[in-house]
């Protein structure tokens, strides 16, 4: 008989699965078994909820949440203002030049004030802002129509509008490459910035897109360690482990080798001994899928390739990855 994975992990953390309008149904089963919190993979960002404006359409957030509540599963909110999948009317007038930082600030308000306020009772937490921080040179933050049309403080009133919205929502900022060094570091100056101004801020998620090779166990702990001396929670909100380090571009495998299988397990095994260790800190580990039968990573950074980064396999069976985290 197979263990749950979220019933060993309650004493720790919870442990989350990114699903789908198909996943939510396909993987339905393992689902209920073994994660005991959800985030949509889509279907809560902007382009999903208001492709255009004033015209909500919340049918298939709704069908998650529903699933949620019918199984007893926390929903983690995913994502209120990000650089991508966000419509382009948010920024623009009729003529079709850049909109002024008054109008954008109010259409963010008002997505944020609608979306939040009609989860209030079903999404504990809400990754507010996401990938921000720029991955190169010396600029704190990414380019992008935010910034451009309201300026830096976008990040301090997308934070206050959620909070306003929800009072009792626990607000996350979300960022990639979470534990390189230079990256860790511009992400804790971002952080810092807000809990010193007192922006409501209770939470820092760290997407955990990695693989065989990186990130090291010491980025990755000296990561979360930095992060805690903020006094906000910790989360693992995007996690795989591909078996392809980034820059391989090869697409010729139909299956992962033993060496992969082998590695990753060890890998997995590494990871979550961190996590347990700092579990007064961390309060979710969420994957971004739940078997290796569906995956963003099919076609990111290669198109149409395979990648087994899950601990079940395709047919929804524990793999060596399972059991080593199934271990303590
Ligand atoms: C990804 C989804 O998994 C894909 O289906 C979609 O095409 C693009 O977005 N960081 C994030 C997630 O914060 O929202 C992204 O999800 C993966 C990277």
């Amino acid at each position: 008989k197979i263990p749950s994975l979220y019933e060993k992990y309650k004493d720790h953390f919870f442990i989350g699965a990114a699903v789908n309008q198909d996943t939510i149904d396909s993987q339905q089963e393992l689902l209920k078994k073994h994660f005991n919190s959800i985030t949509a993979e889509n279907e809560m960002k902007f382009e999903k909820l208001q492709p255009e404006e004033e015209k909500f359409t919340f049918a298939v957030a709704d069908k998650l949440v529903s699933f949620a509540k019918e199984n007893q599963k926390l929903v983690r909110g995913h994502t209120l203002v990000w650089h991508n999948q966000t419509p382009d009317w948010i920024f623009t007038n009729k003529n079709g030049s850049l909109a002024d930082r008054k109008t954008v600030l109010e259409r963010m308000n008002s997505h944020i004030s609608t979306v939040v306020k009609r989860y209030k009772d079903s999404i504990y937490c809400w990754d507010v802002v996401n990938e921000v921080i720029a991955d190169e040179g010396q600029n704190l933050l990414r380019e992008s129509k935010w910034l451009e049309a309201i300026g830096e403080d976008f990040i301090d009133s997308a934070f206050e509008f959620a909070h306003q919205a929800d009072p009792d929502a626990l607000l996350f900022y979300n960022d990639y490459n979470e534990s390189h060094p230079q990256k860790r570091e511009k992400i804790y100056t971002l952080v810092k910035g807000l809990v010193d101004r007192d922006v409501p801020i209770h939470g820092v998620g760290l997407q955990a897109h990695w693989n065989l090779s990186g990130p090291s166990y010491d980025n990755i702990r000296q990561a979360i360690e930095k992060y805690a001396t903020l006094g906000l929670q910790i989360q693992l909100t995007e996690m795989d482990v591909s078996v392809f380090d980034f820059d391989d571009r090869r697409k010729d495998l139909t299956e992962p080798t033993e060496d992969m299988k082998a590695i990753q397990a060890e890998r997995y095994e590494g990871f979550f001994n961190i996590f347990r260790e700092y579990s007064d800190v961390i309060t979710g580990v969420t994957f971004w899928g739940a078997a290796d039968d569906y995956t963003w990573l099919s076609d990111f950074p290669v198109k149409g390739r395979k990648n087994w980064p899950f601990v079940f396999d395709e047919k929804h069976q524990p793999k060596p990855s399972f059991w080593k985290i199934m271990q303590f």
